[in-house]
């Protein structure tokens, strides 16, 4: 059987993890994976988490099925933090999944059983997994302009004009917030000109949003997959818990549609639930109902809300210092852009060589498209790193 196999490539962002951990170098710096970290260099569990799960382990008298779609108050809280409380929710219908990659791959076989084959549009550059998640479902996959690499913003216009050649039916997927591998974003306006365009041309938007609450708030990083609620007919969503909620390996998520009516929504949220099934059958409890403890408990909440703020700016202020300090050392505005963008990551713009030379002569871990993870700049070797990265530049 397997003597017809080669070797599978290993992912490239997951890769690092092993090769950090194996550095012996002290001074060592990780800037890969995307996983939040404190200013000690830990990814603790969440106040508000921990007690959750106190909560759950005292109360949890069974650990029955629960069903195909998990726990249906999580699925319910996630459509309220999603798409806000204000939201007609009779049209949209959510699944519990195996954490945000989960939700991408369950919403692509739900577009598979709907248009089979259907083009699924992804920026380029995105988040590497995009691909091989929308082709294992069967999907053809197709890029659209996304990031000006001279300027670190958004190629609007480029990005606006390939989508008109898209085909009615096409699939449009987009990062909601804190674009994953650039951290350049579109604003309110420029959501608003994609709303308009996506319903024109009868392209269906599929939001993946995996970084609520790390850009500009709960709210503020919702609002363009709101705008697009508002303008278009249908739409699919896949969210993720993974960071925000700190839940990394209890693999949280939620896969979203909003039909054209209630009974549409029924029928597709149906066919989800039969993808589900032949992929997982059931979701993974723990973490979805820790979630759910949270969002439903008003106190809990409220130290979620203010521990992921935290968060928030603390990353907020490391771009703007570790800006500055390029600017200083480079004697240029070459990276001021690291101070405009949000979410977690941004790309430097560096060559692959000077990638390598990052990690092999001075232990700096990137991912190999020069993408770094703000959470994880040293708070006080800000200068010195950035005197490393202006070293290796020609
Ligand atoms: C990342 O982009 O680093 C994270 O989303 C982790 C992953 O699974 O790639």
């Amino acid at each position: 059987m397997f003597e017809t196999l080669q070797p599978a490539p290993p992912d490239k962002i997951l890769a690092l993890i092993g090769l950090y951990r194996a550095d012996p170098r002290p001074n060592k710096v990780d800037l890969g994976v995307g996983v939040y970290r404190d200013g000690a260099g830990r990814t603790p569990v969440l106040r508000a988490v921990r007690e959750a799960e106190k909560r759950l382990w005292q109360s949890q008298d069974t650990k029955t099925y629960l069903g195909l779609s998990g726990d249906i108050a999580f699925n319910a809280a996630m459509i309220d933090l999603v798409f806000g409380k204000d939201a007609d929710t009779s049209r949209i219908r959510a699944a519990q999944a195996p954490g945000g990659s989960g939700a991408l791959r369950l919403v692509a076989e739900l577009l598979q059983r709907s248009r089979p084959g259907v083009t699924v549009w992804t920026s380029d550059p995105t988040w590497p997994n995009h691909l091989p998640i929308m082709r294992g479902a069967g999907l053809a996959t197709r890029d659209y302009p996304y990031f000006d690499e001279a300027t670190g913003k958004v190629r609007f216009d480029a990005m606006v004009e390939t989508l008109k050649g898209a085909a009615a039916g096409d699939v449009v997927l987009l990062h909601g917030c804190c674009h994953n591998p650039t951290g350049a974003n579109l604003d309110a306006a420029q959501w608003q000109m994609l709303a308009d365009l996506l319903a024109e041309r009868k392209l269906l938007p599929f939001v993946d949003l995996a970084y609520q609450g790390f850009g500009d708030g709960l709210e503020a990083d919702a609002q363009g997959l709101r705008i697009l609620a508002a303008n278009v007919p249908e739409m699919v969503v896949a969210a993720s818990c993974s960071k925000n909620f700190a839940v990394y390996r209890d693999r949280v998520g939620a896969a979203m549609l909003m039909a054209r009516d209630s009974a549409q929504a029924d029928i597709a949220a149906s066919n989800m639930l039969a993808a589900a099934r032949a992929l997982y059958s059931m979701p993974p409890d723990h973490g979805a109902a820790a979630v759910r403890i949270v969002l439903e408990d008003p106190a809990l909440r409220a130290d979620w809300e203010a521990e992921l703020d935290e968060m928030r700016l603390r990353m907020l202020r490391l771009r703007r210092e570790f800006a500055d300090a390029l600017r200083r050392i480079s004697n240029s505005d070459r990276f001021d852009f690291i101070a405009e963008h949000r979410g977690m990551f941004s790309r430097l713009g560096l060559t692959g060589s000077q990638v390598e030379r990052l990690r092999d002569e001075h232990a700096v871990y990137m991912v190999g498209d020069s993408r770094i993870n703000v959470a994880g700049l040293p708070e006080n070797g800000l200068e010195e790193l950035a005197r490393t990265i202006v070293s290796v530049l020609d």
